[in-house]
């Protein structure tokens, strides 16, 4: 049994990965065309286990898709592979579309066609589970309920925009041609791996290095944080138990303004690694003009998967925030070479 990763080498699609072979058997083939937010270093642990396959590609190449899925005959794909990053998506949102709508409906092209080729009890058996997000609900006010399967899609940012297109398609695919498909829609993970253009890494790594912490605006927009290895357990967990054709919203019950995030982490850098004048860390955030079109707020009503599939989340944000601050500091190699593009060079000597 084999399951195929899509955006094996980013954030959440890593820590899946590392999460995988911790609990489960089955091999895993990595599927990643290592864009800027792709790094196979954070799978550079894998690099010897004969479990564990590479093919670099895009998940809109058809022929490389449907040639992977004919030699590795997966039992399920689980899609992480995406743009990810609000903020490009603002200033360059073309491959947003290209790989989150494109990309995603060219992988279900190769999907349905690969499945069309299945003895009966394997198509059954078979998944495709899409990893969305819950900013294709669009933005809540002070007073709104959190998120639930049931709420609107209201995207605002060419991000949200892009994965709500990539969710319909996904949708219909299972509607039209009957494709296993599930659909998670998470909020903002953090923890190992996180690429430092998002807000929990940035401020770590900014704080260590003296840099301004940079709020957008007032600093009071929500998110509300789920540790990336809840997401994981989740997300086996749907493989496992969860209903075809169903949506399952993953949050971590953990409302935070930003400014809230920033000195908590501050307050944790200040107990594990103190500045060496002794002054904390909370001196270096600094407000900055904010994001075009900021949602204020998003957050998520879990009690689906918490009633149906028994998942709850384990850490609180405290706990995930100290684990993950000790993960950056523990790995000063990883986020050296991550702010030099030296992992580029990694990647030549090991793989290509
Ligand atoms: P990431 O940007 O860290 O990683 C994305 C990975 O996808 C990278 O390894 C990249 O190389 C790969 N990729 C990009 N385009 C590709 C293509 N065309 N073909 C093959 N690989 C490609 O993102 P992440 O934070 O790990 O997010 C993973 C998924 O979870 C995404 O679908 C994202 O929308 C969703 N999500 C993330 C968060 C979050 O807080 N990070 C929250 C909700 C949903
Ligand atoms: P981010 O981590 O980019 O995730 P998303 O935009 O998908 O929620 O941002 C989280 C929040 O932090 C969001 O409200 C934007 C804000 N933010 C800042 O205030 N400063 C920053 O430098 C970044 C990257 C984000």
């Amino acid at each position: 049994m084999t399951i195929l990763v899509t955006g094996a080498a980013g954030f959440i699609g890593s820590n899946f990965v590392l999460n995988w072979f911790d609990k489960e058997k089955e091999d895993v083939i990595s599927f990643d065309n290592l864009t800027y937010a792709g790094n196979l270093d954070n799978l550079s642990s894998l690099l010897k286990n004969n479990r564990h396959y590479f093919v670099k590609g895009d998940i809109g190449n058809s022929e490389l898709i449907s040639s992977t899925l004919q030699k590795y005959q997966p039992t399920a794909i689980i899609n992480f592979a995406a743009e990810s990053h609000v903020d490009k998506s603002i200033s360059a949102p073309d491959t947003f579309i290209k790989t989150n709508i494109l990309g995603t409906y060219k992988l279900l092209k190769s999907t349905l066609s690969y499945w069309g080729t299945l003895k009966e009890k394997q198509k059954k058996d078979f998944r495709f589970i899409h990893i969305s997000t819950d900013e294709v609900y669009g933005d809540l006010d002070k007073n709104n309920s959190p998120f639930t399967e049931e709420n609107r899609y209201i995207p605002n940012s060419p991000y949200s925009a892009s994965k709500a297109a990539s969710d319909h398609l996904v949708r219909a695919w299972h509607q039209t041609y009957n494709l296993p498909v599930i659909t998670t829609n998470c909020s903002n993970n953090y923890g190992s791996f996180q690429f430092p253009e998002k807000l929990i890494p940035l401020c770590i790594i900014n704080a260590i290095n003296e840099k301004p912490l940079p709020l957008y605006g007032d600093g009071k927009q929500i998110r509300d944080w789920l540790y990336v290895d809840d997401h994981c357990e989740a997300i086996r967990l749907i493989l496992k138990k969860g209903a075809i054709g169903e949506t399952y919203n993953i949050g971590g019950n953990t409302e935070k303004t930003n400014i809230q995030v920033a000195l908590l982490i501050c307050k944790v850098l200040d107990n594990l690694q103190p500045r060496s004048d002794k002054i904390s860390y909370d001196q270096q955030i600094s407000f900055v003009k904010d994001r075009q079109g900021h949602d204020r707020r998003y957050a998520i009503d879990s009690s689906k998967i918490q009633k149906e599939l028994g998942w709850h989340p384990k850490e609180t944000f405290e706990s995930g925030m100290v684990k993950t601050i000790e993960w950056y500091l523990d790995h000063e190699e990883w986020v050296k070479n991550i702010i030099s593009g030296d992992y580029k060079k990694w990647i030549d000597n090991h793989y290509l």
